[in-house]
């Protein structure tokens, strides 16, 4: 157990967070999407203590935040068509995959021949990146497979063995991660969908592709089977509703309406079906509904268009069976 610095966001909060991302230290800031757990990604030495923190396998690469398209290409090979969804998308939830120059340490890609790569969409993340001056090495700052944080608090209640400190700016606007898009010969392709939806990627670069899944390697390492998985079991209703043994208390998450009054412990992602509204409360719903305690969590479909599509990856990879875990 380490404790951490926990404040506000302020500049000079942000000045003290770079101040430790510059000694080799690691800071929980926000972005867009979700909290960060970040480091000096030129230090290996600090990267590896992501790792520790999150208690993350060592083959699962990490996203490399950057405040410019021009600090991000002293990193990786940016090709027109990168580029130019660079400039459509940046900053914003875009995680590219480019092929890394040799400044990158090993640690960062998992030794990958890529990386991954964005621009975040807020105040306080860039800020930190240019405070610290270097580009800053930073997964979701939750416990690895855990539900990812939306808040400073989530970050801090799963991360117990320190980070240097966490900025706390409130909720998260996006709530669901970055997608990811690589690129094979020129065409683009999504290892995962995110808070940027797949039809407005796909109005630059014409019809995507998310096939990217054969062969012995997974495309993209962190796509393991079980993810942002609450304590609780969770299952994804589908026609008819489970019905959880006796004496389970359960927990509901709706997409617009209520349960029958027979539920007493139920969330509702959004009343009027917005599905950036139900992206942006997700994890909350998740984290309240596993707070309270209950035995299984029982969860409504989405629409799989637009943000839906990142709400039901998400979904499925909280839902899959303990028996699959660990591995694509
Ligand atoms: O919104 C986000 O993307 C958040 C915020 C903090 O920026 N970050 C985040 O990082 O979600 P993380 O580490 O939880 O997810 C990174 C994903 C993983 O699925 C990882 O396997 C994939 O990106 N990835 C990273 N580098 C890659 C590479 N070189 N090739 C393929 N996939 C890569
Ligand atoms: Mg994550």
């Amino acid at each position: 157990m380490r404790m951490s610095l926990f404040v506000k966001a302020s500049p000079a909060a942000v000045k003290k967070a770079a101040a430790f991302i510059r000694g080799g230290g690691t800071a929980v800031f926000p972005t867009e999407t979700v909290y960060g757990l970040g480091a000096d990604a030129l230090n290996a030495k600090a990267v590896a203590r992501i790792f520790e923190i999150k208690k993350r396998p060592r083959f699962d690469p990490l996203i490399v935040h950057v405040a410019s398209i021009r600090q991000a290409k002293t990193l990786a090979r940016v090709s027109a068509g990168a580029e130019a969804l660079m400039k459509r998308f940046w900053p914003g939830p875009l995680t590219l995959v480019l092929p890394k120059k040799k400044i990158m340490p090993d640690i960062v890609t998992a030794g990958l021949a890529t990386v991954a790569l964005r621009m975040p969409n807020n105040p306080t993340a860039l800020a930190l990146i240019k405070a610290a001056g270097t580009p800053i090495a930073a997964p979701s700052a939750n416990s690895f497979g855990s539900l990812s944080p939306t808040t400073a608090a989530h970050a801090r209640n799963q991360l117990k063995n320190g980070p240097d400190i966490i900025l706390d700016a409130g909720r998260t606007r996006i709530g669901v991660e970055s997608t990811v898009l690589t690129f094979r010969k020129g065409k683009g392709f999504i290892l995962r969908h995110g808070g940027l939806p797949r039809e407005e990627i796909e109005r630059v670069t014409g019809s995507l592709d998310t096939a990217l899944k054969g062969g012995k390697k997974p495309a993209s390492p962190g796509q393991l089977i079980k993810h942002y998985s609450p304590r609780a079991p969770l299952r994804i209703i589908r026609a008819t509703p489970l019905k959880p043994g006796k004496g389970l208390r359960y927990g509901y998450l709706a997409f617009t309406t209520r349960p029958s009054a027979a539920v007493k412990i139920f969330r509702i992602l959004s009343g009027s079906g917005n599905l950036e509204e139900a992206a942006a409360n997700l994890f909350s719903h998740l984290h309240e509904l596993d707070a309270a305690g209950v035995d299984i969590i029982l969860a409504e479909p989405v629409p799989a268009k637009g943000l839906g599509r990142a709400i039901m990856d998400r979904l499925k990879r909280a839902s899959t069976p303990e028996k699959k875990r660990g591995g694509v």
